[in-house]
């Protein structure tokens, strides 16, 4: 195989070549498309460089703690795994592998509507794993919800949800129809040009989460939210969901404090890792515009960023800001496509020690010292 070594794997960057290297194009392709011309990937990536830190040295940094409560959950490290839908195209042991690691390394997770296995089926693996581990403060799982249109189905899934033991409730509403993944649409066209084909058949509306409807055993692919959905739906879903509501998608200061005014417990700063609207901000330049424009939601919510992230350094720099903790996409999801669990706990590892390395170098002792004057974010609020 081209496959290296896993010691070889440093940094979170180094695992998408692994997995470019031994997954399927196919399956390479859904993990790592993004909207039109890429621009709103680019940007999640490019952002976290744009702001700087403002370390404080001599500081007695010998001992660090970096532990959070996320929705009063303890975690080790300030950042989760972010929801990934259809993990089956990219490891045959598809979410219970994935989240086997989250368990071993103490993560917490968010599972998507879309995944492969059921979320029973994850729920009791991942109990299975969690009793091997016998932790003082167990990991959760918290259930990412792609509102379905017809409301008795909605409410139905809550409670098949709740009843699993999921701890939070995370609606996307980044996803009222899928953005245009362009990778797909290149992929698409090439199968349909392979057989002779003008166009594809499978329309442009669904879009490319579908191409993978096989691999879920038939069943239909829940890969948005219901376009109807409106924020008035948000009364009727916190009388069916007694737990914490989390929206998943939130992309300017006025929804951040509509989410407010309407009760959520938190937001999570994101665009969908890229994959939605074209040239959206990131969640770095969202949050920058909650502290200008609503700085109290920053203090009732918890407020989340994912999109981009790939090194521990970054995320402090969100914390710095107003954040919680950080979630984590695609080095996850390659990690898992080059060397299945593994590979996945590996990935926590670099990210860890980077992270701890971070506070010692800013001159930080615990995650409650992360203040505004330990970075400079001029430069990404000014270009
Ligand atoms: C996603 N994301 C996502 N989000 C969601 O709410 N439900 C889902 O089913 C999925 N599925 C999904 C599949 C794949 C392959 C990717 C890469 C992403 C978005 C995800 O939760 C998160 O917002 C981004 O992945 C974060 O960006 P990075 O870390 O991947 O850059």
């Amino acid at each position: 195989h081209d496959l290296p070594h896993l010691s070889l794997c440093v940094s979170a960057t180094d695992f998408e070549q692994a997995a470019k290297a031994v997954l399927p194009h196919k399956s390479y392709i859904y993990a790592s498309t993004s909207a039109n011309t890429g621009l709103s990937l680019k940007g999640n990536l490019d952002d976290w460089g744009r702001i700087h830190f403002r370390p404080r040295v001599m500081r007695n940094v010998g001992d660090v703690d970096p532990r959070c409560r996320i929705l009063g959950h303890e975690s080790p490290y300030p950042f989760y795994m972010s929801p990934m839908g259809t993990m089956g195209a990219i490891h045959a042991g598809a979410e219970p592998e994935m989240y086997k690691g989250a368990v071993r390394k103490g993560i917490h997770a968010v599972v998507s509507t879309a995944s492969t296995k059921s979320s029973e089926q994850i729920m009791q693996r991942y109990v299975e794993e969690q009793e091997s581990m016998k932790r003082a403060s167990p990991t959760v799982l918290f259930y990412q919800y792609y509102m379905p249109v017809d409301r008795t189905k909605a409410i139905a899934l809550m409670g098949i949800v709740k009843k699993c033991g999921y701890k939070g409730l995370w609606i996307t509403v980044d996803t009222p129809v899928l953005g245009k993944r362009t990778a797909d649409r290149y992929l698409q066209a090439e199968e349909a040009f392979a057989v002779g084909l003008e166009e594809s058949a499978s329309s442009w509306e669904t879009g490319g989460d579908n191409a993978f409807a096989p691999a879920m055993g038939g069943r239909p692919v829940q890969g948005q939210l219901s376009p109807h959905t409106t924020w008035e739906d948000l009364v009727w879903i916190r009388k069916e969901w007694d737990g914490p509501i989390v929206l998943k998608g939130i992309q300017c200061a006025e929804d951040a404090k509509l989410a407010m005014e309407y009760g959520c417990d938190g937001i999570l700063l994101s665009n969908h890792g890229g994959r939605q609207l074209h040239t959206a901000p990131s969640a770095l330049m969202t949050l920058c515009e909650i502290r200008t424009y609503c700085p109290e939601v920053l203090k009732k919510l918890e407020v989340f960023v994912d999109g981009g992230l790939r090194d521990g350094n970054d995320v402090l720099k969100a914390l710095c800001l107003g954040a919680k903790a950080v979630g984590v996409g695609r080095p996850f999801l390659y990690a898992l496509g080059a060397y299945g669990s593994k590979g996945v706990e590996r990935c926590v590892d670099v990210l860890a020690e980077e992270l701890q390395t971070g506070m010692r170098l800013l001159g930080i002792t615990s995650l409650d010292q992360c203040r505004p004057s330990l970075v400079n974010a001029s430069r990404l609020l000014n270009e």
